[in-house]
Protein backbone atom coordinates (compact mmCIF):
# COMPACT_ATOMS: atom_id res chain seq x y z
CA UNK A 1 0.00 0.00 0.00
CA UNK A 2 1.68 3.33 -0.86
CA UNK A 3 1.21 6.54 1.65
CA UNK A 4 0.64 9.57 0.21
CA UNK A 5 1.15 12.04 3.12
CA UNK A 6 -0.60 15.13 2.78
CA UNK A 7 1.31 17.94 3.88
CA UNK A 8 -1.19 21.36 3.94
CA UNK A 9 -1.91 20.97 7.83
CA UNK A 10 2.01 22.13 8.12
CA UNK A 11 0.86 24.91 6.49
CA UNK A 12 -2.45 25.32 8.19
CA UNK A 13 -0.01 25.93 11.66
CA UNK A 14 2.13 28.49 9.98
CA UNK A 15 -0.61 30.44 8.47
CA UNK A 16 -1.95 30.57 11.78
CA UNK A 17 0.70 33.30 12.55
CA UNK A 18 1.62 34.52 8.68
CA UNK A 19 5.15 33.79 9.58
CA UNK A 20 7.20 31.47 7.83
CA UNK A 21 7.55 28.17 10.09
CA UNK A 22 6.89 25.56 10.15
CA UNK A 23 7.81 25.31 6.33
CA UNK A 24 6.17 22.57 4.46
CA UNK A 25 9.08 22.34 2.10
CA UNK A 26 11.27 21.21 4.97
CA UNK A 27 8.85 18.03 5.47
CA UNK A 28 9.86 16.55 1.70
CA UNK A 29 12.97 15.07 2.77
CA UNK A 30 11.23 13.72 6.24
CA UNK A 31 8.64 12.22 4.24
CA UNK A 32 11.23 10.43 1.74
CA UNK A 33 13.22 9.10 4.66
CA UNK A 34 10.16 7.56 6.56
CA UNK A 35 9.21 5.64 3.38
CA UNK A 36 6.06 7.87 1.95
CA UNK A 37 5.32 6.97 -1.46
CA UNK A 38 3.95 10.70 -2.02
CA UNK A 39 3.50 14.23 -1.08
CA UNK A 40 0.10 15.32 -1.39
CA UNK A 41 -0.88 19.09 -0.95
CA UNK A 42 -3.86 21.03 -1.38
CA UNK A 43 -4.09 24.35 -3.21
CA UNK A 44 -7.02 25.98 -2.24
CA UNK A 45 -8.80 28.59 -3.99
CA UNK A 46 -9.31 30.71 -0.48
CA UNK A 47 -5.26 29.72 -0.05
CA UNK A 48 -5.52 29.17 3.53
CA UNK A 49 -2.94 26.96 4.11
CA UNK A 50 -0.74 25.97 1.06
CA UNK A 51 -0.05 29.04 -1.06
CA UNK A 52 1.59 29.62 -4.83
CA UNK A 53 4.87 29.45 -3.85
CA UNK A 54 4.53 26.31 -1.77
CA UNK A 55 3.06 24.48 -4.56
CA UNK A 56 5.91 25.86 -6.89
CA UNK A 57 8.65 25.14 -4.79
CA UNK A 58 6.86 21.57 -3.75
CA UNK A 59 7.31 20.44 -7.34
CA UNK A 60 10.12 21.99 -8.04
CA UNK A 61 12.22 20.34 -4.98
CA UNK A 62 10.53 16.97 -4.22
CA UNK A 63 11.91 14.04 -5.29
CA UNK A 64 8.54 12.05 -4.60
CA UNK A 65 5.54 12.04 -7.09
CA UNK A 66 3.38 15.53 -5.98
CA UNK A 67 -0.01 15.29 -5.75
CA UNK A 68 -1.65 18.26 -6.03
CA UNK A 69 -5.67 18.52 -5.12
CA UNK A 70 -7.64 21.16 -6.67
CA UNK A 71 -10.82 22.31 -7.46
CA UNK A 72 -12.54 22.34 -10.84
CA UNK A 73 -11.48 26.02 -11.08
CA UNK A 74 -9.84 27.62 -14.28
CA UNK A 75 -7.47 29.55 -12.13
CA UNK A 76 -6.19 26.70 -10.44
CA UNK A 77 -6.87 24.05 -13.50
CA UNK A 78 -4.40 26.80 -15.04
CA UNK A 79 -1.78 26.77 -12.00
CA UNK A 80 -1.34 22.91 -11.41
CA UNK A 81 -0.98 23.12 -15.92
CA UNK A 82 2.46 25.36 -14.77
CA UNK A 83 3.49 23.72 -12.56
CA UNK A 84 3.58 20.22 -14.26
CA UNK A 85 2.94 17.97 -10.34
CA UNK A 86 2.87 14.41 -11.54
CA UNK A 87 -0.76 14.07 -10.64
CA UNK A 88 -3.86 16.20 -10.06
CA UNK A 89 -6.51 15.10 -8.00
CA UNK A 90 -9.50 17.11 -8.70
CA UNK A 91 -11.93 17.40 -5.63
CA UNK A 92 -15.13 19.84 -5.20
CA UNK A 93 -14.37 22.68 -2.99
CA UNK A 94 -16.63 25.11 -0.90
CA UNK A 95 -15.52 27.93 0.54
CA UNK A 96 -17.21 27.75 3.69
CA UNK A 97 -16.18 23.93 4.39
CA UNK A 98 -13.40 22.68 7.51
CA UNK A 99 -12.18 20.51 5.10
CA UNK A 100 -13.42 18.52 1.90
CA UNK A 101 -16.67 17.10 2.42
CA UNK A 102 -18.04 15.02 -0.02
CA UNK A 103 -17.07 13.50 -3.67
CA UNK A 104 -17.46 15.58 -6.81
CA UNK A 105 -20.44 15.75 -8.54
CA UNK A 106 -19.12 13.90 -11.52
CA UNK A 107 -22.00 13.42 -13.46
CA UNK A 108 -23.83 16.94 -12.42
CA UNK A 109 -20.32 18.52 -13.98
CA UNK A 110 -19.77 16.28 -16.61
CA UNK A 111 -18.69 18.83 -19.41
CA UNK A 112 -16.57 20.94 -17.58
CA UNK A 113 -15.08 17.98 -15.57
CA UNK A 114 -14.05 16.75 -19.43
CA UNK A 115 -12.17 19.91 -20.75
CA UNK A 116 -10.48 20.24 -17.08
CA UNK A 117 -8.93 16.53 -17.65
CA UNK A 118 -8.20 17.38 -21.49
CA UNK A 119 -6.22 20.29 -20.35
CA UNK A 120 -4.24 18.52 -17.64
CA UNK A 121 -3.70 15.51 -19.81
CA UNK A 122 -2.10 18.07 -22.53
CA UNK A 123 0.27 19.16 -20.01
CA UNK A 124 1.36 15.92 -19.49
CA UNK A 125 -0.32 15.15 -15.69
CA UNK A 126 -2.49 12.15 -14.61
CA UNK A 127 -5.69 12.75 -13.33
CA UNK A 128 -7.54 11.52 -10.74
CA UNK A 129 -11.18 12.40 -9.44
CA UNK A 130 -12.02 12.56 -5.57
CA UNK A 131 -15.44 10.49 -5.49
CA UNK A 132 -18.03 9.41 -3.05
CA UNK A 133 -17.50 5.26 -3.43
CA UNK A 134 -20.84 4.73 -5.62
CA UNK A 135 -20.46 2.76 -9.11
CA UNK A 136 -22.27 5.39 -11.22
CA UNK A 137 -19.70 8.33 -10.37
CA UNK A 138 -17.10 5.42 -11.10
CA UNK A 139 -18.18 4.53 -14.87
CA UNK A 140 -18.78 8.33 -15.29
CA UNK A 141 -15.00 9.12 -13.85
CA UNK A 142 -14.08 6.43 -16.54
CA UNK A 143 -15.76 7.10 -19.02
CA UNK A 144 -14.74 10.98 -18.64
CA UNK A 145 -10.39 9.63 -19.21
CA UNK A 146 -9.47 9.99 -15.33
CA UNK A 147 -7.35 6.87 -15.12
CA UNK A 148 -7.92 7.10 -11.21
CA UNK A 149 -10.32 7.93 -8.75
CA UNK A 150 -9.67 8.31 -5.01
CA UNK A 151 -12.76 7.16 -2.44
CA UNK A 152 -13.73 9.68 -0.20
CA UNK A 153 -13.67 7.99 3.08
CA UNK A 154 -15.21 10.77 5.29
CA UNK A 155 -18.91 8.45 5.62
CA UNK A 156 -16.18 5.79 7.04
CA UNK A 157 -14.17 7.70 9.36
CA UNK A 158 -17.18 9.75 10.42
CA UNK A 159 -19.14 6.78 11.38
CA UNK A 160 -16.15 5.03 13.15
CA UNK A 161 -15.63 8.14 15.10
CA UNK A 162 -19.01 8.15 16.16
CA UNK A 163 -19.05 4.80 17.50
CA UNK A 164 -15.49 4.85 19.16
CA UNK A 165 -14.37 7.65 19.70
CA UNK A 166 -13.83 9.52 22.95
CA UNK A 167 -14.97 12.69 22.30
CA UNK A 168 -17.17 12.25 19.82
CA UNK A 169 -17.12 15.37 18.14
CA UNK A 170 -18.07 14.56 14.79
CA UNK A 171 -21.06 12.93 16.02
CA UNK A 172 -21.80 16.02 16.98
CA UNK A 173 -20.86 17.79 14.21
CA UNK A 174 -23.28 15.36 12.28
CA UNK A 175 -27.04 15.34 13.78
CA UNK A 176 -28.16 12.76 11.59
CA UNK A 177 -26.05 9.98 13.41
CA UNK A 178 -27.12 11.47 16.87
CA UNK A 179 -30.31 9.90 16.97
CA UNK A 180 -28.62 6.47 16.10
CA UNK A 181 -28.50 3.48 18.82
CA UNK A 182 -25.29 1.60 18.95
CA UNK A 183 -26.59 -1.39 16.61
CA UNK A 184 -27.95 1.39 14.27
CA UNK A 185 -24.52 2.88 13.73
CA UNK A 186 -22.55 -0.52 13.46
CA UNK A 187 -24.98 -1.70 10.49
CA UNK A 188 -24.71 2.03 8.73
CA UNK A 189 -20.56 1.25 9.45
CA UNK A 190 -20.70 -2.13 7.96
CA UNK A 191 -22.43 -0.49 5.23
CA UNK A 192 -20.00 2.09 4.79
CA UNK A 193 -17.15 -0.30 4.41
CA UNK A 194 -18.57 -2.69 2.19
CA UNK A 195 -19.85 0.51 -0.21
CA UNK A 196 -15.99 1.17 0.02
CA UNK A 197 -14.62 -2.53 -0.47
CA UNK A 198 -17.00 -2.89 -3.61
CA UNK A 199 -16.28 0.44 -5.75
CA UNK A 200 -12.26 -0.44 -5.40
CA UNK A 201 -13.34 -3.99 -6.77
CA UNK A 202 -15.26 -2.31 -9.55
CA UNK A 203 -13.11 0.59 -9.95
CA UNK A 204 -10.01 -1.93 -10.23
CA UNK A 205 -11.78 -4.01 -12.36
CA UNK A 206 -12.69 -1.08 -15.34
CA UNK A 207 -8.75 -0.54 -15.27
CA UNK A 208 -8.70 2.25 -13.18
CA UNK A 209 -6.33 2.91 -10.63
CA UNK A 210 -7.55 3.00 -7.01
CA UNK A 211 -6.85 5.29 -3.97
CA UNK A 212 -9.09 6.54 -0.70
CA UNK A 213 -8.29 9.12 1.91
CA UNK A 214 -10.10 11.32 4.31
CA UNK A 215 -10.42 11.39 7.63
CA UNK A 216 -7.86 8.10 8.23
CA UNK A 217 -6.19 7.63 11.38
CA UNK A 218 -4.39 5.07 13.38
CA UNK A 219 -7.64 3.50 14.65
CA UNK A 220 -9.88 3.42 11.41
CA UNK A 221 -6.95 2.99 8.84
CA UNK A 222 -7.13 -0.86 9.27
CA UNK A 223 -10.03 -2.16 7.39
CA UNK A 224 -9.39 0.20 4.68
CA UNK A 225 -5.96 -0.53 4.25
CA UNK A 226 -7.05 -4.38 3.83
CA UNK A 227 -9.03 -3.40 0.54
CA UNK A 228 -6.82 -5.42 -2.36
CA UNK A 229 -8.23 -2.92 -5.23
CA UNK A 230 -6.77 -0.20 -3.73
CA UNK A 231 -3.13 0.55 -3.45
CA UNK A 232 -2.87 4.31 -2.57
CA UNK A 233 -3.92 6.12 0.55
CA UNK A 234 -3.59 9.89 1.13
CA UNK A 235 -3.56 10.74 4.63
CA UNK A 236 -2.78 14.38 5.97
CA UNK A 237 -4.60 15.74 9.62
CA UNK A 238 -3.66 12.35 11.72
CA UNK A 239 -0.37 11.86 10.95
CA UNK A 240 0.36 15.91 11.56
CA UNK A 241 -1.78 16.08 14.48
CA UNK A 242 0.58 12.94 15.52
CA UNK A 243 4.22 14.22 14.39
CA UNK A 244 3.32 17.31 17.03
CA UNK A 245 4.28 14.65 20.05
CA UNK A 246 6.54 12.11 18.39
CA UNK A 247 7.65 13.86 15.12
CA UNK A 248 6.98 14.18 11.48
CA UNK A 249 9.23 10.79 10.39
CA UNK A 250 8.17 8.65 13.60
CA UNK A 251 4.48 9.55 12.27
CA UNK A 252 4.91 8.66 9.10
CA UNK A 253 6.94 4.90 10.05
CA UNK A 254 4.03 4.06 12.59
CA UNK A 255 1.06 5.11 9.47
CA UNK A 256 3.13 2.82 7.57
CA UNK A 257 3.08 0.05 10.30
CA UNK A 258 -0.78 0.40 10.08
CA UNK A 259 -0.68 -0.28 6.54
CA UNK A 260 1.32 -3.77 6.20
N1 LIG B 1 -7.60 13.06 0.01
C1 LIG B 1 -8.26 14.17 -0.40
C2 LIG B 1 -8.76 14.21 -1.81
C3 LIG B 1 -8.46 15.27 0.47
O1 LIG B 1 -9.13 16.36 0.03
C4 LIG B 1 -7.92 15.21 1.77
C5 LIG B 1 -8.07 16.39 2.67
O2 LIG B 1 -7.33 17.45 2.17
C6 LIG B 1 -7.22 14.05 2.14
C7 LIG B 1 -7.10 12.98 1.25
C8 LIG B 1 -6.60 13.90 3.49
O3 LIG B 1 -7.58 13.95 4.47
P1 LIG B 1 -7.15 13.98 6.01
O4 LIG B 1 -6.40 15.25 6.23
O5 LIG B 1 -8.46 13.92 6.72
O6 LIG B 1 -6.28 12.78 6.25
Amino acid sequence: MKLGVNIDHIAVLREARKINDPDPIDALGIVARAGGYQITIHLREDRRHIQDEDATHIVALSHLPVNIECALSDEIIDIVCRLKPHRATIVPEKRQEVTTEGGLDVIGHASSLQKAIAKLHQAGIAVSLFIDPEHAVIEASYRLGASMVELHTGTYANLYASLYSNLSRTKHAIPAYTSLSRVELEQKLEEATNALHLSADFAFSLGLEVAAGHGLNYQNVFAIANIGAISELNIGQSIVARSVFVGLERAIVEMKQCLI
